[in-house]
């Protein structure tokens, strides 16, 4: 496992490409999950691709300093894992590699997706601009034929896959694949936020998991929203959205015929933003 941190360290490797997991480091199981099902993938597909590791914490894509500031950053562990999980090289460009000083990287045509919903699009502007700008850098920087990304922030999947389909910029469009969320076992899904949880927070975070759960069984979209708001409320988090939209688009159902649903949350607990999500029946 090779640590670079240059395109041109490794133009020999990615030469036909790669199967990529982009991250920004601070990696768990879940990120695991991400790595060792590209290996699968490769191995399934008989494919001799490298698979590709990035860590790069992507200033153009948060919306607070702070936030930003105090990203966790553990390359050591990191890089263990990735070794661990069966990556080839992990790539840890530094700023002035994915936005060379003096060039314009490009921001890819937002999908709708990225914009309508109204959702992480509301409460994080500018951040799916940045997430799809370092996302298509990063694509052709590493050659990506296939790139992986996780369920747990659904809306992210949809604006790549959405990008990947119809951004008419894009040089590069790799099959874009997503990983079920992985969870703590007490259903807290894993994310590189929650060490800032206190013990007393992370309890109250469950009921994130535990309110989407509850919404299965609610028998229309209203009560479903409603159960989660009230659950949520009840146990001190702040709600920034709980609702059930279209797995698709994201936008409110429209009709009353079957529909792919996805019940999505965002809520704070104490000064940490926490994002979920699960399929919904309907
Ligand atoms: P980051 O938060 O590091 O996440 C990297 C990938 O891991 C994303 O595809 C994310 O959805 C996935 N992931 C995180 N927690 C997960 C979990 N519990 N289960 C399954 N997958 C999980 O998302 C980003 O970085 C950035 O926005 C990035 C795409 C790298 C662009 O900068």
């Amino acid at each position: 496992m090779r640590l670079v941190r240059t395109t041109r360290e490794f133009q020999g490797l990615v030469s036909h490409g790669c199967i990529f997991v982009p991250t920004m480091g601070a990696l768990h199981v879940g990120h695991a999950a991400l790595i060792r099902e590209a290996v699968l993938l490769r191995a399934r597909e008989r494919s001799s691709l490298p698979v590709i590791v990035s860590i790069f914490v992507n200033p153009t894509q948060f919306n607070e300093e702070s936030d930003l500031a105090r990203y966790p950053r553990t390359l050591e562990s990191d890089s263990r894992l990735c070794g661990e999980c069966g990556a080839d090289a992990v790539y840890v460009p530094d700023e002035s590699e994915v936005y060379p000083p003096e060039t314009r990287i490009l921001v890819p045509t937002l999908p709708y997706v990225a914009t309508s919903p109204r959702l992480e699009d509301a409460t994080r502007p500018g951040h799916f601009a940045g997430v799809c700008q370092v996302v298509a850098r990063l694509f052709e920087l590493v050659r990506a034929h296939v790139a992986l990304f996780g369920e747990k922030d659904w809306q992210q999947f949809k604006v790549i896959e959405a990008m990947v389909a119809s951004s008419p910029e894009l040089r590069l469009r790799p099959r874009v694949v997503g990983v079920p969320t992985v969870r703590e076992a007490d259903g807290l899904a894993m994310s590189s936020r929650n060490v800032f949880l206190t013990p007393a927070d992370r309890s109250k975070a469950l009921a994130i998991s535990r309110s989407l759960h509850d919404a299965l069984s609610a028998k229309s979209v209203s009560t479903a929203e409603q159960s989660m708001s009230d659950r949520l409320s009840h146990a001190g988090l702040h709600v920034e959205y709980a609702v059930v939209r279209d797995a698709q688009t994201l936008l409110p159902f429209i009709g009353n015929g079957p529909h792919n649903g996805r019940a999505l949350i965002a809520a704070r607990v104490g000064s940490v933003r926490l994002i979920d999500n699960t399929a919904w029946p309907g």
